[in-house]
């Protein structure tokens, strides 16, 4: 969209090759649409109304990257890890791993904190790299995101890819080509997303996940490798025996790091919780939100919904606000968020939680609360568990499906039931910040 007062940039970057990642990471942040009053709005010219609408859901829908505590302790091991591996080329740099369920944010962090490094590279080395024979582009971070059925050669090429390399030839000359972009443009992290997609009970996968282990023992390079259940996949070391053992052991010693779903089971987590939408809160752009919309009014709600995954909370945010502007509701409610079917999702989804084969009836009055007094009539239905089925697209979603992992000792409160502790305002140190809070300082994402 182009032109007007409120003009939003498209961003349709594709981090997986090299120009798209240049320009993610340096890209200057999103400017934050004014907030204008409900008579300001309705004076506005047509036009220019789509134009504001449209903006404040781009906006919306790109709130973040939030540094919650998960996020900044991410953050502080990368960078721990990268700034560390600086061994002469003789020696093995340790890897990173990042394993965690899906849509806690994975992919995000990586990509901010590899934003972060670019940006921390460049502006201590240069942009150029001057070698015997000339000088090249510095491109400290490569970002390749695997996908089902990558092979040796498919891996090379989309190294070749990202580096702009010819992509034809076999597996060995497309290596061969992307090693010596790697060794003069001198990348000191590469991000590799989605490793899951690696099935190493079959040979190809195996192959790759021995390729990319002879690559972090080669190459002067920090490889960070990011997927869910890398571990249980056998990714990081029993899945590769015999000749494969060497790198098996390598394996061994990588750093894992992981993320924690959100949980407000304790008081700590409750904090947290309420701190992040405290931090989304303050950066949503509706005309007749109130202080406490969000994280005073619907933390339980909002927890029930989305099980603590960031995923199902920012796009049930995203599509609220954007409900919200064009309802003309200007804010956020359990009623606007509601959605048909949601009401039953929420107890089916809370007695999950709480005991995945309990139907008894005082159970789903507790989940019914925890989740939205909307939701009661619907309590008195039996067999909710059974409705899940129905339920809209969060409980579809692999985040939400993962939920059943939190799953509370039997007899234990949901954790989606606990009432969140009312804490202070302002986020405190430690807790959950914006990006923007953090713009200027060392850990900008
Ligand atoms: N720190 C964050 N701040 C704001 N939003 C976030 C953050 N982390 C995640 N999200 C939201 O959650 C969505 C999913 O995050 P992301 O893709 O990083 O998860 P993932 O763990 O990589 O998921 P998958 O396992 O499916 O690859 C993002 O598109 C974004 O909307
Ligand atoms: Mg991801």
């Amino acid at each position: 969209m182009t032109g007007g007062r409120f003009a939003a940039e498209e961003r349709d970057w594709n981090p997986s090759v090299k120009s798209g990642w240049f320009a993610m990471a340096e890209a200057l942040p999103r400017t934050r649409p004014p907030l204008l009053a409900a008579e300001e709005i309705a004076a506005l010219p047509a036009m220019e109304r789509r134009r504001y609408d449209q903006a404040r859901a781009a906006w919306h829908a790109n709130l973040g990257p939030i540094r919650t505590p998960q996020v900044d302790a991410v953050f502080e091991a990368l960078e721990e890890i990268c700034g560390s591996n600086l061994q002469d080329g003789d020696k093995v740099r340790p890897a990173a791993v990042l394993d965690a369920l899906p849509g806690l944010g994975k992919t995000t962090a990586a990509l901010a904190f590899g934003r972060w490094f670019h940006r921390e590279q460049i502006e201590m080395h240069g942009p150029q790299v001057k070698t015997g024979d000339g000088t090249w582009q510095r491109i400290p971070v490569a970002y390749l995101g695997l996908t089902s059925h990558t092979t040796m050669r498919s891996l090379n090429a989309m190294l070749c890819r990202f580096y702009g390399l010819p992509e034809r030839g076999n597996a060995d000359l497309l290596a061969h080509r992307a090693a010596e972009c790697v060794m003069n443009c001198k990348p000191r992290l590469i991000v590799v997303d989605d490793v899951h997609f690696l099935d190493v009970t079959r040979r190809d996968g195996r192959e790759v996940a021995n390729h990319f282990k002879w690559l972090a023992n080669v190459f002067p390079v920090t490889f960070l490798f990011v997927g869910v259940g890398l571990r249980a996949r056998g990714l990081l070391d029993e899945g590769l025996a015999g000749t494969d053992a060497a790198f098996s052991q390598t394996a061994r010693r990588w750093n894992v790091l992981t993320m924690d779903p959100f949980e407000i089971r304790t008081q700590a987590g409750q904090r947290t919780w309420r701190q992040l939408l405290l931090g989304i809160e303050r950066d949503l752009v509706l005309t007749s939100a109130w202080r406490g919309m969000i994280a005073g009014d619907l933390p339980e709600y909002l927890f029930a919904r989305s099980t603590g995954h960031f995923a199902s909370l920012m796009s049930m945010i995203g599509r609220g606000c954007y409900r919200a502007i064009k309802t003309g509701a200007e804010s956020l409610t359990a009623g606007l968020l509601l959605n048909e079917g949601t009401a039953l999702f929420i107890i089916a989804n809370a007695l999950r939680l709480a005991h995945p084969s309990h139907r008894d009836k005082e159970l789903a009055g507790q989940a019914a609360t925890a989740g939205s007094t909307l939701a009661t009539a619907e309590a008195e239905t039996s067999g909710c568990c059974s409705l899940a089925a129905s339920a809209p697209a969060e409980a579809e979603s692999p985040a939400c499906c993962a939920a059943a992992t939190g799953v509370p000792a039997a007899g234990e409160t949901p954790s989606c039931c606990a009432p969140a502790t009312p804490t202070a305002e302002a986020p405190s140190s430690g807790q959950v910040s914006t990006a923007q809070a953090a713009r200027g300082g060392r850990n900008d994402l």
